[in-house]
């Protein structure tokens, strides 16, 4: 398949632009900010939102019409794009910074950062995705969602392992944290 290219993507994305703005920096906290994610996953996620294998109401019909080339044209426009990390409450953030850099040695929760980057911005070259600035909610929605086995956790269910491990305040906490890294 050939890489995406950014000046198609833009054109594609107008229809996208309700929901996660026009440049990838989502209006509402109700829709995942796009801006800076990697295309690669980006490609991936369509392709799940389109197998079904990742399940959204909203998400299903948007990619039901997209080719592959669509997808890495969308990914590579929004992976071109920039945002800014959030403000943080304080009360939260020496929590959040604990479990993302360190883990939960009781719980075999594993450091964040390990996979998600110290700067939280993924690992481009294996699709594994920047959480930096994501939206707390949908960071937090999407714990869940791995924790109840209701989000696809591919590759080796590493994601679902992680956070069935995690308490409800720990996720809050490190939800709080990569908002504002
Ligand atoms: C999630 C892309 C249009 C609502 C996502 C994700 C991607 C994406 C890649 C996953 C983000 C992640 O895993 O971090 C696109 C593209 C669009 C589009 C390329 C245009 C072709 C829309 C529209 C809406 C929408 C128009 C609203 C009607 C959502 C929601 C989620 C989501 C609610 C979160 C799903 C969940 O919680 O699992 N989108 N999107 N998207 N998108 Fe879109
Ligand atoms: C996906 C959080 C640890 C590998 C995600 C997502 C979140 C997240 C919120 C979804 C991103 C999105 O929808 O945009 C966390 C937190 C961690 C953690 C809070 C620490 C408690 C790890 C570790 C690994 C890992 C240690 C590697 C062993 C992945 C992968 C995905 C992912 C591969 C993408 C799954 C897919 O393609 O659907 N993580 N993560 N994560 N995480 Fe983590």
């Amino acid at each position: 398949m050939a890489a995406g290219n950014v000046a198609a993507g833009k054109g594609k994305a107008a229809v996208c632009a309700a929901c996660h703005g026009t440049d990838g920096n989502s209006l509402s906290d109700a829709f995942p900010k796009l801006a800076g994610q990697h295309e690669g996953y980006i490609v991936k996620q369509l392709m799940e939102f389109k197998s079904g294998a990742r399940q959204n109401a909203l998400m299903a019909p948007m990619v039901a019409n997209l080719t592959e080339q669509d997808m890495a044209d969308l990914g590579a426009y929004f992976a071109s794009q920039k945002t800014a990390p959030g403000a943080v409450s304080e009360e939260l953030l020496a929590a959040g910074e604990q479990i993302y850099r360190g883990g939960n040695k009781e719980t075999g929760v594993p450091a964040c950062m390990a996979c998600h980057g110290p700067n939280g911005n993924g690992i481009p070259a294996a699709d594994w995705p920047k959480l930096s600035g994501q939206y707390s909610s949908y960071i937090e929605t999407q714990l869940h969602a791995f924790a109840k086995g209701e989000r696809n956790n591919s590759p080796n269910g590493m994601m679902a392992d992680i956070a069935s491990k995690m308490s409800d305040a720990e996720i809050k906490a490190v939800s709080a944290y990569v908002f504002g890294l």
